[in-house]
């Protein structure tokens, strides 16, 4: 909650404003609740737009913000019976002072207000295809404004996209997010050390080992340390698991030999953050466990290499990639006599059946955060070309240009299901290692690197020497 016109979330309305036009306006809702079952809902999560801009998690909420600076909240109002089933509500009196905007009313004000917020505006900004029946809502209020004309209202004239300007403000964390973030990625890293030395203990203690177990720790230490809940549904997958990239933590038996991938990554005061590790659950890697795990982690040193501002978003998956076909062939998962060589496996993409995903994405508010993945000043520069596996047709624009301040994921990994021609040897083993990095004007901070990532420092920890 902020209590003045210099929190970042005053800034950021201010900043909005300006980019609305003068005689623009912004509807932003916050998320609907919604239900589990009978009588019980999901845990509320506010929208993540919302919440840049108002720091307020109440539901049932909207801003509106006008060109000319101004912001107005809608909000529940107090109602005592309530608040005693569903605890404390704000409510329109103190929400100005408490949230910094200019004015607020009830939510249940809102058909009768909007028509006159939005008299003598030219354009409605909103979230375009975010919120089911915003457009109907919209609609209802403009077909109210202009049921006023012959009495001298004004309606506007277009319907622009929020997103549009949001996503990119999004993209550029200030100071105040990074270190949120940071502190995300450190308390997530810290879960991610206390599940590898559950593992470890508990196999050593010759006690059954499940992924449940894995996952219970990961929550435990994300609670602890004040995390409202995970950022996404949280990966524990033992042994051949660890090849269905959306596995979620389930019952599946961790045995002493095979290696676990950990996914999981608590979202801290509205801010995601992602780590992935892939450890031996015994805490000591295989001779081809390590071999493959040398190649990801590799991969993903020449990926973050590849990560600095200049750099375009698509540089650290082409490094990745390049690392890892190497080492396909050289490992033997690739066949030369059949694929060809290494320019081959990266032209007509052969290293698709053991790496299928892309290096990264943007992280922030969302796991998967807004931001668009195109350079904004190359827009127009389109080519197209033929995808060699599905052949189809592709459209590629100029990637985006890194910049100081974006924050994204490095996450490269290999992936080996049971083939013919697949050494037996690699069978079964899902590796993934995936941290967070703030680009930097001379490379990256790894925000995320509190839980070891070398061969050595895992077994050593798993050890329990570190
Ligand atoms: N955990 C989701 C992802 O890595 O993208
Ligand atoms: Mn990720
Ligand atoms: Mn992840």
């Amino acid at each position: 909650m902020n209590t003045s016109s210099t929190t970042p979330y005053a800034q950021r309305r201010t900043r909005l404003a300006a980019l609305l036009g003068s005689k623009g306006i912004a509807i932003i809702p916050s998320a609907p609740e919604q239900q589990r079952n009978r009588d019980s809902d999901f845990l509320y999560r506010h929208d993540s737009y919302f919440y840049y801009l108002t720091g307020f998690a109440e539901p049932k909420a909207w801003l509106v913000v006008t060109g000319d600076g101004k912001s107005t909240l809608f909000c529940q109002p107090k109602d005592l019976e309530r608040e005693i089933w569903d605890g404390f509500r704000l409510g329109p009196d103190a929400a100005p002072a408490q949230v910094g905007v200019d004015a607020a009313f009830s939510v249940a004000e809102m058909d009768q207000q909007l028509p006159a917020l939005l008299d003598g505006r030219d354009a409605v900004w909103y979230p375009f295809a975010t919120h089911k029946a915003l457009e109907t809502r919209i609609d209802g209020w403009l077909g109210s404004l202009r049921a006023r004309v012959r009495y001298g209202a004004l309606c506007p004239q277009q319907l622009r996209d929020l997103c549009v300007l949001l996503d990119e403000m999004r993209l550029f964390k200030d100071s105040h997010e990074q270190d949120i973030m940071r502190r995300a990625a450190q308390i997530s890293a810290g879960a991610h050390v206390r599940a590898m030395q559950l593992s470890a203990r508990m196999l050593r203690a010759g006690e059954p080992v499940r992924e449940y177990h894995l996952d219970a720790e990961l929550l435990h230490e994300f609670r602890r340390h004040g995390s409202q809940y995970p950022a996404y549904g949280s990966i524990v997958a033992a042994g051949a698991n660890a090849c269905v990239l959306h596995y979620r933590a389930d019952a599946g038996e961790v045995r002493d030999g095979e290696l676990v991938l950990i996914d999981a990554g608590c979202e801290l005061d509205g801010y995601a953050s992602d780590i992935t590790r892939t450890f031996p659950a015994n805490g000591k890697f295989s001779a081809p466990q390590r071999a493959l795990y040398e190649l990801v982690l590799a991969s993903q040193e020449a990926a973050i290499a590849a990560t600095r501002a200049g750099a375009r978003f698509t540089d650290p998956h082409e490094a990745t990639v390049k690392v890892l076909a190497q080492g396909m062939l050289d490992l033997g998962l690739l066949d030369s006599n059949k694929v060809g060589s290494l320019q081959d496996v990266i032209e007509k993409r052969a290293y698709f059946q053991f790496y299928m995903h892309r290096t990264g994405h943007w992280i922030g508010m969302d796991v998967h955060d807004c931001g668009s993945y195109i350079e904004p000043s190359e827009v127009g520069t389109v080519s197209e070309r033929k995808d060699p596996l599905s052949g189809e047709l592709i459209k590629d624009r100029p990637a985006r240009i890194l910049q100081s301040g974006m924050v994204l994921t490095i996450e490269p990994g290999i992936y080996v299901r049971a083939a013919e021609g697949v050494p037996e040897q690699f069978h079964n083993i899902g590796i993934r290692i995936e941290d967070d990095a703030i680009v930097t004007a001379t490379g990256c901070e790894l925000i995320s690197r509190d839980v070891p990532v070398t061969v050595q420092e895992i077994e050593a920890l798993m050890r329990g020497v570190i």
